[in-house]
């Protein structure tokens, strides 16, 4: 990428484009699913069934990836108030054939309970359950294959983060020298360390090594623009200047908030000279809702 900040700052910056990957299962979804599904084919299960919230990219795009491998699906919806006409990404999800079940917020409360699971099995036969996000360790596994498809090893590496499961994946293997940034689009303090931290464990099971990954992120918390799904004409401004210079879109949930902090960053002398940054592209242009 060009900018004349980059080479005031004396920074080569490049941004990976699993945006592209696909239109429907794009950035870290496909990642996170890739495995996710391989293991269901590899058991006897009758469907897949997976958790959202009403506006949920992995929803999304769990619908269009089971749509095509002819996939049984259920997606246990955060408010029952809501239903499949509700929004464009439950109507587009019902229509690529998922099962919508909408509970209320004390139910979806349960959705990491081993009892609540077997509630589940009980009502909707032997399913393949992936966790909310797709962050479990095959989603990590998943997100790990992006640093081999690197041509070079950056010195750093920007993403968005939710659940933390695309950070800990590009911790998960590489050089021990590439430094990511993980930048919350969620409010809250120090959980998503812990998150990340949770994930490794289940990935690399043993405590030294996890330790020394982490010794290699930095989280970022202070560029969620008032929280989850939450923004401002700053941020909005930054999103329509770098598509002008770029050609790249970024949404306002996640890329956007990454490239902002990435942009704060470098005009605070963050980088040395020579230094080599990735942005990782994440996906998530269906979320787009401020144009
Ligand atoms: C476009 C996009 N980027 C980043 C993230 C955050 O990823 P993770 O939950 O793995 O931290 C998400 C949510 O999954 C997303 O939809």
């Amino acid at each position: 990428m060009y900018d004349n900040l980059f080479t005031d700052a004396g920074v080569d910056v490049y941004i990976k484009r699993d945006d592209l990957i696909d239109t429907e299962v794009s950035g870290n979804k496909w990642r996170k699913l890739k495995f996710n599904i391989d293991k269901f084919h590899q058991g006897k299960y009758d469907a897949i069934l997976t958790f959202g919230g009403a506006y949920s990219n992995h929803i999304a795009a769990t619908a269009a990836l089971t749509r095509l491998s002819d996939i049984p699906t259920i997606g246990i919806i955060r408010g029952d108030e809501l239903n499949e006409t509700s929004n464009h990404t439950l109507i587009k999800a019902h229509q690529d054939g998922m099962k919508l079940i909408f509970i209320s917020r004390e139910e979806y409360e349960q959705r990491y309970e081993r009892m609540y699971h077997e509630e589940l099995r009980n009502r909707f036969g032997n399913v393949f359950i992936i966790p909310e996000g797709g962050a479990n360790h095959l989603g990590v596994f998943g997100v790990s294959e992006i640093i081999s498809e690197l041509s070079f090893t950056p010195d750093h590496i920007y993403t968005a983060a939710g659940t933390g499961t695309t950070a800990a994946g590009l911790l998960l293997v590489g050089s021990t020298t590439s430094k990511i940034h993980a930048v919350s689009s969620l409010k809250g303090e120090n959980y998503l360390k812990n998150e990340i931290q949770n994930l490794l464990y289940y990935s690399v099971l043993d405590e030294a090594e996890v330790e020394m990954l982490l010794d290699r992120i930095e989280v970022i918390e202070d560029c969620h623009f008032g929280g989850y799904g939450k923004y401002n004409e700053e941020l909005i401004e930054f999103i329509r200047l770098f598509a002008t210079q770029h050609s790249i879109q970024l949404d306002q949930v996640y890329t956007g908030k990454m490239a902002y902090a990435f942009n704060r960053d470098l005009k605070s002398g963050k980088f040395k000279k020579g230094e080599t940054i990735v942005l990782l592209h994440t996906g998530g242009l269906q979320g787009i809702t401020y144009r």
